[in-house]
């Protein structure tokens, strides 16, 4: 198969120039070669960024589902394709091979038909990572309605505003979801959720923690007698290439959540051709991916990517401090991982623990190591390379967002010769471009500034959900006929990529994008509450932590600050979910504004970076006097 493995760096140069100088004979000939397909594309691609409208292998006829699934049973029925580690690691660990999957996947198919989903129907998925996880998300795919996972730590408003949002017509859960020491009450959330949703009229449940739950008559149903009862064959729904397959919200600087559409056929080859390179997947390999199916990782590199090559891939239920800070490594030794693919945050808290839990356990079957989802610091990349790969796995620093689908940015291990925070060089296919303020495009190597893309791949994301204008307004409009990421870059001497950060309102704590408005939006629905803004900064483990800054009513002034923070932070948990909440929260008179009454963010940031010898001219300022009160009460 031509060019579908890269074995060396030599051959990276040649397939990704070929993948630049002819996009459509090189993406034509992967997807020919690697995916079955009901009929051929009439055309490669069709592209336009300026409306923005990006089609891949239109015409296409095909079931993503038949490629994670279908196929393998000829060669790999009996082997194991999901292999579910619980959170509590007395309970057994499940290996659920491809026949069975296909079999679950199938029943499933077969009970949203029952219940009346229509391809092109959305489907909420609020689940905790368990396998009902992977068989919904499968079984949307395999009768081409469109799915729509949202993270189970979200809460009952942030799911009701997603699930409205897309008009979903299902919602599928579980009774309850255990996480480290805690167990939650998630069909609790539902309900409070589906007052606010007239759109919904089924709700599947699936069993995990045997809580009491209430059952809507009509409209709620056990998950486990329906799949029993329904035939383990379903003929999968024949769906052309940009057909959708599910849309994943995150968040924007302003506003309501993103509905980021994906399609079919571009998705499945692009997550899959970057699955098999980027982690060097050989076929007796063991996958660990540690993010959630709530986030774009789990959708592309736990499900799509490894399933299409039929890989064996853990979803875990757990956290990586329960029982101790010794779980992911225990898990590691115990399933033989031979790629481990984690967050930054995630390293720099068990680092802090100390390299005593990973050196308890056999770590030698890691071949290699990857991370996802924000810069990591020097120090985490060592600590990562030292004691859990002991020097010995390659790391993958994997550059890429929601919108994206797949891996952009990145290095291919035993190929590329890393260098610690870099995200190295853009993977096949991908033509980066490094902008300037003025919006020109600094061409040579040490350059500084934001980063886009220049020619689509299969994976972008097709649209906003509804609303095209935002999508173009987001990323196609800030430079022309660019795709714009939202993030600074540097592209150092060698033409090695490292990514500095947002440039934008977004700001990723623990790996997590957030909005500041959203948050803002929460603060100020607090009765004492007259205006807030939120700023990120650094912070050790977390990567940037929030801080708020708060200005009070009267009648917040005479009450206790104490009390007054709990209630901000208890908003922010019950409008977004608990990862939006504020580390620190000052509160102040006034926030310093520009005359045209806009919060000066640049302000507060230093203050909160601890930078308020250097804030420059304030003399635009409509109320240059509050600062000074800003800083003497700064943490
Ligand atoms: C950040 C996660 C530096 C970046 C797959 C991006 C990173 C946002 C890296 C997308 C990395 C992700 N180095 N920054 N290796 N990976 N980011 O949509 O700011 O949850 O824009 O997708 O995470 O986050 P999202």
């Amino acid at each position: 198969m031509s060019n579908y493995h890269i074995k060396h760096l030599e051959e990276y140069f040649q397939v990704y120039n070929k993948s630049v100088n002819d996009p459509e004979t090189f993406w034509g000939e992967i997807a020919e070669e690697n995916f079955i397909w009901h009929k051929k594309w009439d055309r490669v691609l069709s592209w336009d960024f300026t409306k923005p409208e990006v089609k891949w292998f239109e015409g296409a006829k095909l079931n993503i589902t038949e490629n994670c699934l279908d196929r393998h049973l000829i060669t790999r029925a009996e082997k194991t394709a999901i292999l579910f580690e619980p959170n509590h690691p007395s309970e057994k660990a499940q290996h659920i091979t491809y026949r069975i999957l296909y079999e679950q996947v199938c029943r499933m198919a077969n009970v949203l038909k029952d219940q009346g989903i229509q391809k092109g129907d959305r489907v909420c998925i609020y689940l905790p990572m368990i396998p009902e996880m992977v068989y919904s998300v499968l079984a949307c795919a395999r009768v081409g309605a469109v799915h729509s996972v949202v993270f189970a730590g979200f809460s009952a408003t942030a799911l009701s505003t997603r699930i409205n949002d897309c008009e979903c017509k299902m919602v599928i859960t579980s009774d309850g979801s255990y996480r480290g020491k805690k167990t939650i009450d998630l069909k609790g959330i539902v309900d409070e959720a589906l007052k606010d949703c007239t759109c919904v009229d089924s709700v599947l449940v699936a069993k995990r923690t045997n809580t009491k739950v209430n059952i809507v008559d009509g409209r709620d149903h056990w998950l486990a007698p329906l799949m029993n009862n329904a035939s383990a064959l379903h003929n999968a729904e024949i769906m052309d290439a940009e057909d959708p397959l599910f849309i994943l919200y995150t968040s924007g600087s302003t506003g309501s959540p993103k509905g980021m559409l994906h399609t079919t056929a571009g998705y499945m080859v692009y997550s899959s051709y970057t699955f098999k390179n980027v982690f060097n997947y050989q076929e007796n390999d063991v996958y660990w991916c540690t993010a959630d199916v709530g986030w774009i990782t789990g959708h592309s590199y736990i499900i799509y990517g490894p399933l299409a090559n039929g890989a064996t891939t853990i979803v875990f239920e757990g956290v990586p401090s329960y029982p101790d800070y010794g779980r992911f490594w225990e898990v590691i030794e115990k399933h033989k991982v031979t790629q481990f693919y984690t967050a930054p945050t995630a390293i720099r808290a068990l680092a802090k623990e100390g390299s005593e839990f990973p050196e308890k356990y056999d770590l030698s079957t890691l071949k290699v190591l990857g991370t996802v989802g924000e810069p990591i610091n020097e120090e985490a990349w060592h600590w990562y390379d030292d004691h859990v790969g002991h020097n010995n796995s390659p790391i993958v620093d994997t550059y890429w967002q929601t919108e994206n689908g797949g891996i952009i940015v990145t290095p291919l291990p035993y190929i590329t010769p890393t260098k610690p925070t870099f995200a190295t060089l853009p993977f096949i296919g991908i033509q980066p471009a490094i902008m300037d303020a003025n919006g020109t495009e600094l061409k040579c190597n040490q350059v500084n500034g934001s980063l886009c893309v220049k020619f689509p791949w299969p994976s972008i994301a097709r649209t906003i959900w509804g609303n095209h204008q935002r999508y173009k307004d987001t990323y196609f409009t800030t430079f022309e006929n660019k795709y714009f990421t939202g993030d600074g870059a540097l592209r150092d001497e060698s033409g090695y990529y490292r990514i500095t950060g947002r440039v934008d309102d977004v700001i990723i704590v623990s790996g997590h994008n957030l909005g500041t408005a959203p948050i803002e939006d929460a603060i100020n629905e607090h009765p004492d509450v007259v205006e807030s803004a939120i700023v990120g900064y650094p912070h050790d483990i977390k990567g940037n932590a929030l801080y708020g800054y708060v200005t009070l009513k009267d009648s917040g002034k005479l009450r206790d600050e104490e009390t007054l923070r709990k209630e901000i932070n208890q908003s922010i948990t019950e409008h977004i979910g608990p990862i939006a909440k504020l580390n620190k929260i000052q509160f102040s008179d006034g926030l310093p504004k520009t005359r045209s009454g806009k919060i000066m963010r640049r302000i507060l940031r230093k203050i909160a970076h601890k930078e308020s010898d250097n804030l420059g001219d304030l003399s635009t300022l409509l109320n240059p006097e509050v600062v000074q009160s800003v800083i003497d009460n700064a943490f």
